[in-house]
């Protein structure tokens, strides 16, 4: 039986790239796939192979399979690149390196090459980084008593580890988590109202701030009037009908005056 076409494609990428077949050569990325917050420094874990007496003259990375000069772009460098990177790997078998301050831009694919002194090999299909940052989502308005669930939305999975720090108007707050990236505002209440974001514990990056915004109904509401004390027959007085709410109250039902000899009673309904 034939090989499916994908593998016969690979097979001879790397055939074409190298010049010899695969048996002792090659390079694994582990993991294969990153999830890396912005702002943070990735790892990419790295080891390769190749037949004993080969002399290794040159190892490196790149984001792109095109050559350029008949060679493939050295990412240490890349004017973006080259003051972030470090190899940490050495000129054996070991190939890790170090990206850091990663940015959204720096999502790609990324492969190893190394040169010997008779035959090149690149390192198909290369190893994956996805940067995300962290977006809050919340419900634009809600009303006192509800039970309101806030998230910290990144883009790819980051780890299991990752321990997510929400804050209210810049204050850290230790209100219960129910998954680990949300946080459960169980019967909300008007002083949860504020700007929130979102973190991961040790890293630097923050979310923007999203206004979550709480409804109330109208509570305390008082009539004054002015002047106060006694008012004598033909004065004008001013009443003024206030009220905490959200949004605030704009119109008043009704104002009931009952006069009971010289006392007037002004109530709101
Ligand atoms: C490769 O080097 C990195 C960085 O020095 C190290 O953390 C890792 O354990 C090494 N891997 C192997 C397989 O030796």
């Amino acid at each position: 039986m034939a090989p499916p076409l994908p593998l016969v494609f690979l097979l001879m990428i790397h055939v074409c790239v190298s010049g010899v077949s695969s048996a002792d050569w090659g390079v694994s990325y582990s993991p294969s796939h990153i999830c890396a917050l912005k702002d943070s420094s990735v790892i990419m874990r790295c080891t390769y192979t190749y037949p004993t007496g080969y002399k290794i003259k040159k190892v490196f990375w790149t984001k792109t399979l095109v050559k350029h000069n008949g060679e493939h772009p050295d990412l240490s460098e890349d004017p973006e690149y080259s003051q972030r990177l470090q190899y940490l790997g050495d000129k054996q078998k070991n190939c890790t390196i170090r990206l850091s301050h990663v940015t959204l831009k720096d999502s790609h694919k990324y492969y190893f090459k190394f040169n010997t002194d008779k035959d090149k090999w690149i390192g198909y299909p290369g190893v994956t980084l996805t940067v995300t940052d962290l977006q809050v989502e919340s419900p634009e308005r809600v009303t006192e008593g509800d039970s309101v669930r806030l998230t910290c939305k990144s883009s790819c999975t980051l780890t299991d580890r990752a321990t997510f720090i929400w804050y209210r108007n810049s204050q850290p707050l230790t209100e219960r988590r129910d998954r680990n990236n949300e946080l459960l505002l169980q019967s909300v209440r008007r002083e949860d109202a504020g700007r929130y974001s979102c973190a991961v514990h040790g890293h630097n990056h923050i979310s923007p701030a999203v206004q979550l915004n709480v409804m109330y109904p109208p509570r305390s509401v008082s009539v004054s009037i002015s002047p106060s004390g006694e008012i004598v027959s033909g004065d004008s007085v001013t009443l003024i009908c206030s009220s905490d709410s959200n949004p605030p109250a704009v119109t008043v039902a009704g104002i009931l005056i009952t006069r009971r000899g010289d006392r007037v009673t002004i109530s709101l309904y």
